[in-house]
C-alpha cells in the first residue's frame, strides 16, 4: 500500500472509524481530507469507546502521524475538547497530530448561521448537524474564509473576522431576527482554543509529499459518505463537502497518481439521518428492528437515524464514481435477527426497471426498490472471525453482494470492537 483512500459508499455512519482503527497500526499518516465536527467516528478498543469528530481515528492505534488536512473546517472549540477527551486517555498530541495551515476555520458565527438558515427552512429543511459546515465551506468558496495560517497572524485575523461579522450581523438582524454577536465576546471566548491549536499548524501538503517520495503508508479518512457528496450526492439533501474518493486529493494536496487502493465502506444495511430521499426505507418495525439492534443513533446528534435493507444500485453507483477497488463490509452481525434479507437489485420507475442511480433527488423520490430476497441464517455472528466459520447463508449473502458489485470484500465486520473482525487479506 502508498495512499488508501477509507470512503463511505452510503450515507455516512458506515463505520469507517472502526476500519481506520484497524489499518492504522500499520500506517505511518492517517488523512482526514474533509467534513468537520460533523461526522462521528466511533471508535471501541480496550473495553473503551470514544468518538472522534475531527481528530483522525488512527489517533490510538500505532504510531501513525494523524494530519487534519486542508479540506477539513475546523471548529476551534469542538477540537479543544476532542484534543482534551484523547489527551486524557494518555496519548500526547504534540508529536502526533498536524492541521493543515490551508484548513479552514470554523467561526461561532457559522454555526449560529447553520441553526439559524435550517429554522428557516420550515419543511424544506435539509437537517443539518448544525455544527456550522455549511456556512464554513460558504465562507471558503466566497473567498472570506479564515484559515488556519491566519491564527499566526493575530491583528490580521482580527481584522478580517471583525469584516466578516459585519455583514454576518446585518443578516443575522435584519434577515433571520436574531440578536447581533459581539466580536469582544467571540474573540474572548476563541482565545485559550487557538492558544493551543497554533502549536500544530504547518505545511501538511509538503509533507505528505515527502511521505509519498520515501514510500510511507498513507491512510486518508473520509467522513460522512458518497450520497452525501456536494456534487454527486442527493442535492440538496448533502453535506457541503466532497466525501468522495476525488475530495480526497484535494482535500489533503495528494495526487491522484499516488493512490493505489480506494476502499469503500459499506453496512449490510442503510441508514440516513436527515433528511432526502432514500429508497429502501423502513418506516415500519423492521425498520425500528434495525435501529435497536444496530443502534442507529447519530454520533454526533444523537439523532435516530431511518434505516432499510441495502441498496445495491446506490452501492454499484458509489464503486463506479469513488473507483472502489475493495470492499469492507460492517455491521454484519445486525442481519442475525432477521428470517429473510431483502436485497434491493434495481429500481422501478414508471414501470421500467434500472440500475441507473438517478442524480435528481425529485426522481430518487418517486423510484420503487426491486427486492430479492435471500435466506436469514438464525444464529450469531457476532465476535466470528475467520471467514469459514460464518453461518453458511451469511457466506451466501456475502458473496452475492461481491458478485453483484464486482468487487472483493476484504474486511467484514462482525461487532463494534478490533476483534470482531473478519480480515480476508
Ligand atoms: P451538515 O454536514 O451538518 O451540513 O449536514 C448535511 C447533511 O449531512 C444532513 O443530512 C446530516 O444529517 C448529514 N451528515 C453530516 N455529517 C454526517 C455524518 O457524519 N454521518 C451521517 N450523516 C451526516
Amino acid at each position: 500500500m502508498a495512499v488508501r483512500i477509507i470512503v463511505g459508499a452510503q450515507w455516512g455512519d458506515e463505520g469507517k472509524g472502526k476500519v481506520v482503527d484497524l489499518l492504522s497500526k500499520k500506517a505511518n499518516y492517517v488523512v482526514r481530507y474533509q467534513g468537520g465536527a460533523n461526522a462521528g467516528h466511533t471508535l471501541k478498543f480496550d473495553d473503551r469507546e470514544v468518538v472522534l469528530h475531527l481528530i483522525p481515528s488512527g489517533i490510538f492505534n500505532g504510531d501513525a502521524t494523524c494530519i487534519i488536512g486542508n479540506g477539513v473546517v475546523v471548529d476551534p472549540r469542538a477540537l479543544l475538547e476532542e484534543i482534551g477527551n484523547v489527551e486524557k486517555m494518555g496519548v500526547n498530541l504534540d508529536d502526533k497530530l498536524l492541521i493543515s495551515e490551508s484548513a479552514h476555520v470554523i467561526l461561532p458565527y457559522h454555526r449560529i448561521l447553520d441553526q439559524v438558515k435550517e429554522k428557516s427552512r420550515g419543511d424544506d429543511a435539509i437537517g443539518t448537524t448544525g455544527r456550522g459546515i455549511g456556512p464554513a465551506y460558504v465562507s471558503k468558496v466566497s473567498r472570506v474564509g479564515i484559515r488556519m495560517s491566519d491564527l499566526h497572524h493575530p491583528e490580521l485575523f482580527r481584522e478580517k473576522v471583525e469584516k466578516n461579522l459585519a455583514d454576518i450581523n446585518q443578516a443575522l438582524v435584519n434577515v433571520y431576527n436574531e440578536p447581533r454577536i459581539d466580536p469582544e465576546e467571540m474573540f474572548d471566548s476563541l482565545k485559550p482554543c487557538l492558544a493551543r491549536i497554533q502549536n500544530f499548524i504547518c505545511n501538511t501538503t509538503a509533507r505528505l509529499h515527502d511521505a509519498i517520495d520515501n514510500g510511507e503508508q498513507i491512510l486518508m479518512e473520509g467522513a460522512q459518505g458518497t450520497l452525501l457528496d456536494l456534487d454527486h450526492g442527493t442535492y440538496p439533501y448533502v453535506t457541503s463537502s466532497s466525501p468522495t474518493a476525488g475530495g480526497a486529493c484535494t482535500g489533503s494536496g495528494i495526487p491522484p497518481t499516488a493512490v493505489s487502493h480506494v476502499m469503500g465502506i459499506t453496512k449490510a444495511y442503510c441508514t440516513r439521518v436527515g433528511n432526502g430521499p432514500f429508497p429502501t426505507e423502513l418506516t415500519d418495525e423492521t425498520g425500528e428492528k434495525f435501529r435497536k439492534h444496530g443502534a442507529e443513533f447519530g454520533a454526533t446528534t444523537g439523532r435516530p437515524r431511518r434505516c432499510g435493507w441495502l441498496d445495491l444500485v446506490a452501492l454499484k453507483y458509489a464503486v463506479k464514481l469513488n473507483g472502489i477497488n475493495e470492499i469492507a463490509f460492517t455491521k454484519l452481525d445486525v442481519l442475525d435477527h432477521f428470517d429473510t434479507i431483502e436485497v434491493c437489485t434495481e429500481y422501478d420507475i414508471e414501470g421500467e426497471k434500472t440500475d441507473t442511480f438517478p442524480v435528481s433527488s425529485q426522481q430518487l423520490n418517486t423510484v420503487k426498490p426491486v427486492y430479492q430476497t435471500l435466506q436469514g441464517w438464525r444464529g450469531t455472528t457476532r465476535d466470528i472471525d475467520r471467514f469459514k466459520d460464518l453461518p453458511g447463508p451469511a457466506k451466501e449473502y456475502i458473496e452475492f453482494v461481491e458478485d453483484f458489485i464486482g468487487v472483493p470484500f476484504k474486511i467484514i465486520s462482525t461487532g463494534p470492537k478490533r476483534t470482531e473482525t473478519i480480515l480476508r487479506y
